[in-house]
C-alpha cells in the first residue's frame, strides 16, 4: 500500500513572483459556480451561527455570497432567500446616517431601534466620525478618525446581482429532498449547495444526478477531497456547477479527530484542480475551498492551488450580522460558532425539521466561542486588502493569473523563520 502525503496551509508559502501593477489593483473578480461571478472571492459557509438572511444580504452588497444553512425547516429557508431577494442593494442601507450634533445617546437609540450595526456622523457633507456598535446592548465604539470609511473608499463595493437587479444568495440543501430544492428554486434561489459531509457516495452521487437534471439554478457539489471523487461525479452527473472541496480542516471540526478520516484543504484543492484540469474543465467547474482558513495567507495559498472561491465560517462568525448569539465574558464580548455536527447544531436539527435523516449518530463538530467583530462590513474590507497585497506577492493581478503562482515547500525551521522572532515584545 502507498500511504500518500498531505500538505496543508502552514507546509507552504507563496513564492513571490514578478509583479506587473500594483497589488491596491488586483482583480480579485472570481467564480462561485459556473454561471455566478462574485466580486470578493470569500463565500460564507452554510452553519446555523454564520449564514442566515443578514450576513448573505450584508455580503451580496459588498459582493460576494451567502449560503444560507439548512438547519431549518423548508420555509424559514425559503423566507431567508425572499429576504434578500427583495432586500435594496447598497450597503448604505446597513448604515445610519447622523449630523454630528445629534446627542451619541440618540444616535444609538436610533440604531438599536433600527437593529444596525454603524452610523457615520455628517458635518455639513463631510464624513466626521462614525459609531460602531461593539457588542452587547450599550456598548458603542466611537472613531473620528474612520477606518471602515477608508477601507471601504478603497475598494468600493459592487453588489453581486442576478440579471433582475436582485441581490443573489445561495442555499445549502440535503442531496434526498426534493420538496427542499423545489421550494428554494421557486423562492428565486440563485444557487443550491449540495451539503453533506462525505460526497463521495454512490447515493448522494444519483441523487445529485437528478438535481441537477431537473432544475435551472447552479448545483454545487461537496464535500469532497479527492482527486478520484471529482472524476466519478463528472462521470455520472452532467452540469455539475461547482465543487465544495475539504473534509475535515474546518476550526470546529472533529472529523479527523474522531473518525481519522481527513482531507485538508489545500490539498483537496490540488487533487481536484488536476482532475479538472485532466478533464480540461479547471476554471470552467470552480472550486471552493473549504474550510481551515486562519487568516488571509491561507485563503491566497488556496487560490493560487487552483480555488475559485474559499468558504469561511470562523472568519465571518463574530459579524454582527451573523445569527449566533453574543456573550460577555471577562469584559470582552464574544460570538457563539458551532460546528453543524456539534451536539447544539444536531439538536435543533430535529427540533426544526422534521423531515431531516438521522445523522451517524456520532458529534463530528465543537461548540464554541469567537470574539466579536462589529459589522462584517470591516471584515470584509480587511480580508480584500489583506488578498490584493498577498496575491500582489505573489505576482498575480487577477485570481486566473493567481493560479500560475508557485508554492513551495517549507521546512519547520523556515516556518519558524517566517514569524517574528528575536525580539522582547
Ligand atoms: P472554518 O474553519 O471556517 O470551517 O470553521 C468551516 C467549514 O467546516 C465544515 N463544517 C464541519 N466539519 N464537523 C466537521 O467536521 C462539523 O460539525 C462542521 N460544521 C461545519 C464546513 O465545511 C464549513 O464550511
Amino acid at each position: 500500500m502507498k500511504i500518500r502525503e498531505y500538505i496543508t496551509f502552514d507546509d507552504v508559502a507563496i513564492v513571490p513572483g514578478k509583479a506587473v501593477i500594483e497589488p491596491s489593483d488586483v482583480d480579485l473578480t472570481s467564480k462561485f459556480s459556473k454561471n455566478i461571478e462574485v466580486y470578493i472571492p470569500v463565500v460564507s459557509s452554510p452553519m446555523d451561527t454564520v449564514t442566515e438572511w443578514r450576513l448573505a444580504l450584508a455580503l451580496a452588497r459588498l459582493g460576494s455570497i451567502g449560503v444560507i444553512h439548512r438547519n431549518m425547516s423548508i420555509e424559514n429557508q425559503v423566507l431567508n432567500i425572499k429576504l434578500v431577494k427583495s432586500s435594496p442593494q447598497s450597503v448604505w442601507f446597513e448604515v445610519l446616517k447622523a449630523r454630528e450634533e445629534e446627542p451619541i445617546e440618540s444616535i444609538t437609540f436610533r440604531m438599536d431601534e433600527a437593529g444596525i450595526g454603524s452610523a457615520i456622523l455628517f458635518s455639513g457633507s463631510l464624513v466626521s466620525g462614525i459609531i460602531v456598535k461593539s457588542g452587547l446592548d450599550q456598548d458603542y465604539w466611537y472613531s473620528k478618525a474612520s477606518s471602515l470609511i477608508s477601507l471601504l473608499r478603497e475598494y468600493k463595493p459592487t453588489p453581486l446581482l442576478d440579471e433582475d437587479g436582485r441581490l443573489r444568495v445561495a442555499a445549502a440543501i440535503s442531496p434526498f429532498d426534493e420538496r427542499r430544492v423545489k421550494a428554494l428554486e421557486e423562492a428565486g434561489v440563485d444557487a443550491l449547495v449540495v451539503d453533506v459531509a462525505h460526497a463521495h457516495n454512490v447515493n448522494v452521487i444519483s441523487s445529485v444526478a437528478r438535481i441537477v437534471k431537473n432544475t435551472s439554478v447552479d448545483v454545487i457539489v461537496g464535500n469532497i477531497g479527492t482527486k478520484s471523487a471529482v472524476l466519478d461525479y463528472l462521470s455520472k452527473a452532467d452540469g455539475i456547477a461547482g465543487f465544495r472541496v475539504g473534509i475535515g480542516s474546518g476550526s470546529i471540526c472533529l472529523t479527523a479527530e474522531v473518525t481519522g478520516a481527513f482531507a485538508p484543504t489545500l490539498t483537496a484543492v490540488l487533487e481536484a484542480r488536476e482532475a479538472l484540469e485532466e478533464l480540461g474543465a479547471h476554471g470552467k467547474i470552480p472550486l471552493i475551498a473549504d474550510g481551515g482558513f486562519r487568516n488571509v495567507g491561507d485563503i491566497a495559498k488556496a487560490l493560487i492551488a487552483g480555488a475559485s472561491t474559499a468558504m469561511t465560517g470562523r472568519l465571518l462568525a463574530g459579524a454582527e450580522e451573523t445569527p449566533g448569539t453574543k456573550v460577555r465574558v471577562g469584559g470582552k464580548v464574544y460570538k457563539q460558532y458551532r460546528g453543524m455536527a456539534s451536539k447544539g447544531s444536531i439538536e435543533r436539527r430535529y427540533a426544526e425539521d422534521r423531515y431531516s435523516k438521522p445523522s451517524k449518530g456520532i458529534e463530528e463538530g465543537i461548540e464554541g466561542l469567537v470574539p466579536y467583530r462589529g459589522s462584517v462590513i470591516s471584515i470584509v474590507a480587511e480580508l480584500v486588502a489583506g488578498l490584493k497585497a498577498a496575491l500582489g506577492y505573489a505576482g498575480a493581478w487577477n485570481i486566473e493569473s493567481a493560479w500560475r503562482g508557485e508554492l513551495a515547500r517549507i521546512t519547520s525551521a523556515g516556518r519558524e523563520e517566517a514569524k517574528p522572532h528575536d525580539m522582547i515584545i
